[in-house]
């Protein structure tokens, strides 16, 4: 299949890598060219505008920061709802708000493109492996479209709902897990006078009631932070998680409710960010409380 990505920051080129291995002919577009160029190498085609690659594809996959990167891909002068969408389906898995699915869905399809949101749990690596968990919203027919190209992406993907229905599961879904690197923060707090081995306490609370999978998966990149040494490249890094979090408090407040927890969460990344830790991945926020807490 001829596809298109318009965006290749971490995700976008770790799905564009896996596609191409699949056998897809993928175009690629990027606001940094420079970005495309190892996915050029590997055999992508590269578009000079998302107009020009909404043309030559018959399907786009976009996964970008925000809803203002949404704008400026999808409606900006030489965005892709300038080329041609007629007929031609839109995969849009980026973490934002439902009512921004909603209007980019209702102006794709103005242009007689079909339109499916899901944004995907998973990170680099299971995105380069096509093991990403999907939680779709649109409808039947357009997920149906959509499902084969969604298989390769995803290791589950799940239909739950009209487009919307995808950003608020996302949202949910990351919610826990976001909240618990503080938690561990905490936890860690209570027990590091034990001088027990990092690697060996992550392995074990894994094991506990309280051990959520991300322990199984990144046990040993928190282990490796918490000994103050690098846990590797960041894949989702605290400034992405300080927009999750302050996606889901804009989410809540606009139907009324209040998540206390987020709200604490997010003024503790905040002051990581400002502390320098910005562009570090998730994986050190544990470490993070007990360096202060420590002074
Ligand atoms: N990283 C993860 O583990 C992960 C997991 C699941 C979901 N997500 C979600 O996936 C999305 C992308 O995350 P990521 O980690 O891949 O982020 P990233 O590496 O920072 O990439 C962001 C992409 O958005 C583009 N972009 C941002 N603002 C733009 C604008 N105004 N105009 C045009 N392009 C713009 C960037 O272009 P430039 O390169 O030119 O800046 C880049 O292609 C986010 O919504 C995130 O919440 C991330």
């Amino acid at each position: 299949m001829r596809v298109g990505i318009a965006g290749v920051g971490r995700m976008g080129a770790a799905i564009a890598a896996h596609l191409i291995e699949a056998g897809h002919a993928v175009t690629v577009w990027n606001r940094a060219p420079e970005k495309t160029r190892p996915l050029a190498d590997a055999g992508a085609k590269v578009a000079s505008s998302p107009a020009e690659l909404a043309g030559e594809v018959e399907a786009v996959v976009t996964i970008l920061t925000n809803r203002e990167a949404l704008a400026a891909v999808y409606e900006g002068p030489s965005g892709l709802l300038a080329g041609e969408a007629r007929g031609k389906l839109f995969i849009e898995m980026s973490t934002v708000q439902p009512h921004d699915e909603v209007a980019l869905a209702e102006k794709v399809r103005a242009k007689g493109g079909i339109f499916v949101e899901c944004p995907v749990g998973g990170t680099v690596g299971p995105a380069r492996q096509g093991k990403l968990l999907g939680v779709a919203g649109a409808a039947k027919e357009d997920f149906a479209r959509a499902k084969p190209l969604l298989d390769q992406m995803c290791r589950r993907v799940e239909h739950v709902g009209p487009v919307g229905a995808g950003a608020s599961l996302k949202l949910a879904l990351n919610l826990p897990l976001l909240v618990y690197y503080q938690a561990l923060a905490e936890a860690y707090v209570l027990c590091r006078h034990l001088k027990l081995d990092n690697k060996w306490l992550m392995e074990f609370l894994s094991d506990t009631s309280g051990g959520p999978n991300v322990l199984k998966n990144r046990g040993p990149a928190i282990a490796a932070a918490l000994d103050g040494n690098d846990p590797g490249t960041p894949n989702f890094d605290i400034d992405m998680i300080r927009k999750d979090l302050a996606t889901m408090l804009a989410q809540a407040k606009a139907s009324g409710a209040t998540l206390p927890l987020v709200e604490k969460a997010l003024s503790i990344y905040d002051d990581a960010a400002n502390a320098g830790w910005g562009k570090r991945d998730g994986a050190w926020l544990p470490a993070y409380w007990p360096s202060r807490a420590q002074r």
